[in-house]
Parts: structure tokens; C-alpha cells; sequence
């Protein structure tokens, strides 16, 4: 198993390679990849770690050689945001990155399974896609926005609130990975029960938490911890499913709902990337009219990304 991670000398990109150093199979490799020259230092720390997962670092030049027969790339390379800032305010900045580097995968990996974390998710994930339908090697089945920092956020909020372990709670999050595009099913939440104020409170708080995180850092970026351990989770779900686990997840995907082209939503993992888009069940009245609410916004950041490429 190779994973790469591109961007791996930022705060996110180190607590996910510090995650999968001590979290990938034995006999794994892991290729650190970033513009920062500190990227090869970041390697050598992290390559004292007593886990047979071999690390790699690569700069700069050697986009190439870190992507290189890799079986899983995860990229959260790109400029973070700052208070009073939208995630959609880092399109300009953060669509040529991500455009490079999905140019970088086709040439080199086109078969990987490819993790995008590089906000605006809603818009970035569809620019990848594209790269890959202008090289004519596009398979939905293999690339992915990560949405899963909303999912974990979730667990602990209701756990928090309900006075629960985090590990009992499970909750189903759909649409994008941005404000109102956020949509916790908490209706679907087992064993839990939410009043309307509950619900009016808390999904609020789920779809801002990102900005949350921005507001309490000041100006020094967005969240890196926790999204370094929500995309590691992630990570190991696709890894699962390489190795032939039956695995299901959520992620932002090509998917077949009648929402939007790009949706998050339940996927199995298998050996392929997605084996089975599955339905997200029924949804509460709150819920559909959210649903509905969210999608234009969600339409307009995916046709952003669709246009950047035409
Ligand atoms: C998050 O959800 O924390 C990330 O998407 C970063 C951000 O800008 O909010």
C-alpha cells in the first residue's frame, strides 16, 4: 500500500502523516510531498517513529516521484482561511493548486484513489474530476471530497450535548462540505432523541464549526487537528476497502442522488473505490426543506469548479 500526501508539511498534512504513520498496515509506504522545504525534515521526524510504514519525503520537483504507483493519494494542500473569510473566498487561490496536482495523478497514478481536503471542497472535488475527463481517465468511482471532519464534528456535539460516549453515535451528514451545504441527518441519529430547539441549535453549529475553529485561531488558519484526524479516518476507511474489507462511509462524490452531480453521501468501500452508491434514507420535513434550501449554493460552487476547467 502507498499513500501519498500532498501538502504534507502543513498543519494538516503533518497530523495526518504523523496519523498514518502509526495507523497504516506494515510494509505500508507513505510519500510526503510539499512546496516547503521543510517537507524532507518532516520525513526524517516522523521516519523515527517505530512502525513498519516506510516515509518518503519529496519537494517541489519531485511531484512526480512521490505520486509514483501510489494507491492512495490524500491532498490537503492549499491556502487556509481567515476570519470573515468564506471557504468559496479560496477558490482563486486554491483552484490552480489543486488543478496542478490532479494533473500531477493522471500522469502518474491515475488509478489512485484521491482524497480531496483543499476547500472550497464543493468546488475543488469537480475540478479534479474534470482534470481527469480531459485525459480521458475518469472514473467516479475513485475520487472523493473529504466530508468527514462534519461527521466526527457531529459525534462529539451530540455527545457532548446528550452526556454520551462519542463511540455509540453515529451520524449520517449529506450534501457539501460548506455552510448551509452541510446537512446533519439528526433524525437518523439511532437511540438519540432531539427536541426542535435541539435541532434548531445544533445544526447551526455543525455547518459552522469550521468557521468556528477559524474565528478561535485568529489569523493563523483554520482547523489542521481535527481535519488531520478526520481525513486519516477516511484515509484507513479507503485502505480497509482496498484490502477487501466491506466498508461504508461518507463522502463528497460523483454520486447518482438527483441533488447535485457532486453529493455527499453513503458509499461501501471496496477494492475499487465506491462498489455501491447507497440511499440516504428519509428525510425529516426540517431536513428536505434544508435540503432543498442548500442546493443552489451547492450547484453554484460545483459549476465554479466545472467552468475553471472549461
Ligand atoms: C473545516 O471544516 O474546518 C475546514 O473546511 C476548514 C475551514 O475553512 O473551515
Amino acid at each position: 500500500m502507498k499513500v501519498t500526501v500532498l501538502g504534507a508539511a502543513g498543519g494538516i498534512g503533518q497530523a495526518l502523516s504523523l496519523l498514518l504513520k502509526t495507523q497504516l498496515p506494515a510494509g505500508s509506504e507513505l510519500s510526503l510531498y510539499d512546496v516547503a522545504p521543510v517537507v524532507p525534515g518532516v520525513a526524517v521526524d516522523l521516519s523515527h517513529i517505530p512502525t513498519d510504514v516506510q516515509v518518503a519525503g519529496f519537494g517541489a520537483d519531485d511531484l512526480a516521484a512521490a505520486l509514483a504507483n501510489a494507491d492512495i493519494v490524500i491532498i490537503p494542500a492549499g491556502m487556509p482561511r481567515k476570519p470573515g473569510m468564506d471557504r468559496a473566498d479560496l477558490f482563486a487561490v486554491n483552484a490552480g493548486i489543486i488543478k496542478t496536482l490532479a494533473e500531477g495523478i493522471v500522469a502518474n497514478c491515475p488509478k489512485a484513489l484521491v482524497g480531496i481536503i483543499t476547500n472550497p471542497v464543493n468546488g475543488t472535488v469537480p475540478i479534479v474530476a474534470e482534470v481527469f475527463k480531459k485525459a480521458g481517465t475518469y472514473e467516479a468511482n475513485r475520487v472523493f471530497g473529504v466530508t468527514t471532519l462534519d461527521v466526527i464534528r457531529s459525534e462529539t456535539f451530540i455527545a457532548e450535548l446528550k452526556g454520551l460516549s462519542t463511540s455509540d453515535i453515529k451520524v449520517p451528514v449529506i450534501g457539501g462540505h460548506s455552510g448551509t451545504t452541510i446537512l446533519p441527518l439528526l433524525s437518523q441519529v439511532e437511540g438519540v432523541e432531539f427536541s426542535q430547539a435541539e435541532i434548531d441549535a445544533l445544526t447551526p453549529r455543525i455547518q459552522n464549526a469550521g468557521t468556528e475553529v477559524v474565528n478561535a485561531k485568529a489569523g493563523g488558519g483554520s482547523a489542521t487537528l481535527s481535519m488531520g484526524a478526520a481525513a486519516a479516518r477516511f484515509c484507513m476507511s479507503l485502505v480497509k476497502g482496498l484490502q477487501g474489507e466491506d466498508v461504508i462511509d461518507y463522502a463528497y462524490v460523483d454520486g447518482n442522488t438527483a441533488d447535485a452531480d457532486f453529493f455527499a453521501q453513503p458509499i461501501r468501500l471496496g477494492k475499487n473505490g465506491i462498489e455501491e452508491y447507497l440511499p440516504y434514507g428519509e428525510l425529516s420535513a426540517y431536513e428536505e426543506n434544508a435540503k432543498n434550501e442548500m442546493l443552489a449554493t451547492l450547484n453554484k460552487d460545483i459549476q465554479e469548479g466545472i467552468d475553471f476547467m472549461a
